[in-house]
């Protein structure tokens, strides 16, 4: 059966990964590759529902135990109604956020053990995973700053993470850089503050596009 490839991309808020993922699609679509874009939070019916309570300034009282089963809850639903059905149709996906986002921010960031996000990846991932995964690397307080300009001029609100601080961020983005160390074939590091042209290129090369 034909298997498409699985791709993600991450970091820390204001890294470019939306300016990036846009700027792939365009390459897929001119090569005539067919592709599929999902994120996460969100993606789909219930995703997209969860993603407001996880993501709005007003969600308040959240614990990180329940932060945490709901990134799953939306990408439960993620994989089984859009990742799967696409990569057995042949498509590329590209995920916007994966699980490594959930060991970065709910495990580095708010403590949660590693150990026990793996067990959880493992019921909801059921041996799914990217065979390659960009991870956009920047200082978090060039990244902060882009957001937050970024956020304060849209519609939505979508402002809960980025009220936390540089410190936050700073764990982060070393967790991220850690889980890269630990894992070099599939977590490609990409330094994000460079002009978006040089940017789309390193994550050409890196995909072997
Ligand atoms: P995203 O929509 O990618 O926001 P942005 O485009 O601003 O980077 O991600 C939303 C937020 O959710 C972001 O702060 C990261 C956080 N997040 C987690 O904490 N855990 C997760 O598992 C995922 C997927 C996202």
């Amino acid at each position: 059966m034909k298997q498409g490839r699985f791709v993600s991309f991450e970091g820390i808020e204001g890294c470019g990964k939306t300016t990036q993922i846009g700027l792939l699609s365009d390459y897929l679509k001119k090569k005539n590759i067919p592709f599929t874009i999902t994120r996460e939070p969100g993606g789909t019916a219930v995703g997209e529902g969860i993603r407001r309570i996880l993501l709005h300034s007003e969600t308040i009282h959240l614990t990180a135990a329940s932060e945490l089963l709901l990134f799953y809850a939306s990408r439960s639903q993620n994989i089984t109604e859009k990742i799967i059905p696409s990569l057995e149709r042949g498509e590329t996906v590209i995920c916007d956020r994966f699980y490594d986002a959930s060991k970065a921010y709910q495990g580095y960031g708010r403590g949660i053990p590693i150990e026990f996000i793996d067990k959880v990846t493992e019921l909801v991932c059921n041996g799914y995973r990217p065979e390659r995964t960009v991870l956009l690397d920047i200082d978090p307080a060039v990244g902060l700053s882009r957001a937050r300009a970024r956020n304060n001029a849209r519609a939505e609100d979508e402002g809960r993470f980025e009220m936390e601080n540089l410190e936050f961020y700073t764990r982060i983005r070393n967790g991220y850089l850690d889980l890269a160390r630990r894992e070099p074939h599939r977590i490609k590091i990409i330094e994000a503050d460079r002009t978006v042209e040089a940017v789309h290129q390193d994550i050409l090369r890196v995909l072997g596009l």
